[in-house]
């Protein structure tokens, strides 16, 4: 399996890890680069010298190509960029915020630039920009994604908008069915986040992965009721897809009367976080979840994905078509 994604990033294999604030640092990183897709380090986890211990940590363990991906809407990302372009990491990614300011000192240092976006509008805005290959993020994606479209529509609806520029899929991918199922719609390759979060190299909390093996896909919900506690600089239409647990389930739909309660809950969230409570603390997850059986190092889910989706894309086109 080979696709433009590859060429362009030097990969063997078309799948980049979501850079997960959390979840996605320095192991996880290199562990997917080192099985052949691209590793990219969740940058919005920390200030610029974590980012160069964690892309020298990277390095250490890799010697192929892996970036750093940003939530651009956070303070901070100027100095967070200048140690990535310092660094002379292969490729860094914008989410959840323009990123025409960011393209030209990137390719001036031969970086590329990809940007992860959830309508075409921002997917045409990217293009203008200059980006080098979008991720199109639908709404059953895990973490902070949009709240209008999902994968299958957006991916195709993208690429007919950006002409040459290559798409990934993102949202909705954790097996070899949902890399083929993209391939199909015309992206070049998967981005992907809940099944590497739930990998044995995820710095993610092991409490926190034993809660999405144990899901199911009816299990998540898309809500603000986490971002209105912590008041996390996320742009307007981006909400947060995570577990049901008791907090969502008493406090979702219910926003006015939370934020009254506000300071109340930003301590016992963060002491829930702490302590593995995950009837209250949030665990970011999407529909996924109920595709993810077991805790398994991220190399062996890398090439199991690949490994199924080759199947498939020999074998159901004769099925189908006789
Ligand atoms: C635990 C978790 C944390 C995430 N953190 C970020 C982040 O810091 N920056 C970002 O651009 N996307 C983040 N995302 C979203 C991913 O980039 C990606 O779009 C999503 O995981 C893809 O959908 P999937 O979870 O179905 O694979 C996060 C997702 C998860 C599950």
């Amino acid at each position: 399996m080979h696709t433009r994604l590859c060429d362009l990033l030097g990969i063997t294999h078309p799948i980049v890890n979501a850079p997960m604030a959390g979840p996605a640092k320095a192991d996880l990183a290199a562990a997917v680069s080192e099985a052949g897709g691209l590793g990219l380090i969740g940058g919005s986890s920390g200030d610029p010298e974590w980012l160069r211990q964690q892309i020298k940590a990277t390095r250490e363990r890799t010697s192929r190509p892996f970036g750093v991906g940003f939530i651009s809407s956070f303070p901070g990302l100027d100095g967070l960029v200048a140690v990535a372009i310092e660094e002379g990491v292969a490729v860094i990614a914008h989410s959840f915020a323009d990123p025409t300011p960011y393209v030209p000192a990137a390719h001036a240092a031969g970086i590329l630039v990809l940007a992860q976006v959830q309508t075409v509008a921002q997917a045409v805005q990217a293009a203008a920009a200059g980006v080098d290959a979008i991720a199109a993020q639908g709404v059953e994606a895990g973490g902070h994604t949009g709240t209008s479209s999902a994968t299958l529509p957006l991916v195709p609806a993208v690429i007919d908008a950006v002409g040459d520029i290559p798409v990934i899929a993102a949202g909705g991918i954790a097996d070899g069915r949902g890399l083929a199922a993209v391939l199909i719609l015309g992206a070049e390759g998967a981005w992907i986040g809940t099944r590497f979060a739930v990998s044995r190299e995820s710095a993610g909390s092991e409490w926190g992965k034993a809660r999405v093996v144990a899901a199911g896909t009816d299990d998540t919900v898309l809500t603000k009721v986490y971002d209105l506690i912590s008041g996390s600089p996320f742009p307007a239409g981006i909400a947060d897809h995570v577990l049901q647990n008791r907090y969502t389930r008493t406090w979702h739909g219910r926003e006015a009367e939370l934020l009254q309660e506000r300071t109340a809950w930003r301590a016992r969230l963060e002491q829930a976080s702490q302590q593995g409570d995950a009837e209250l603390a949030a665990v970011r997850a999407g529909n996924v979840a109920g595709l993810i059986d077991a805790v398994e190092p991220a190399g062996d889910i890398l090439r199991r994905i690949i490994a199924e989706a080759e199947a498939i894309l020999r074998r159901r086109p004769a099925e189908v078509l006789g």
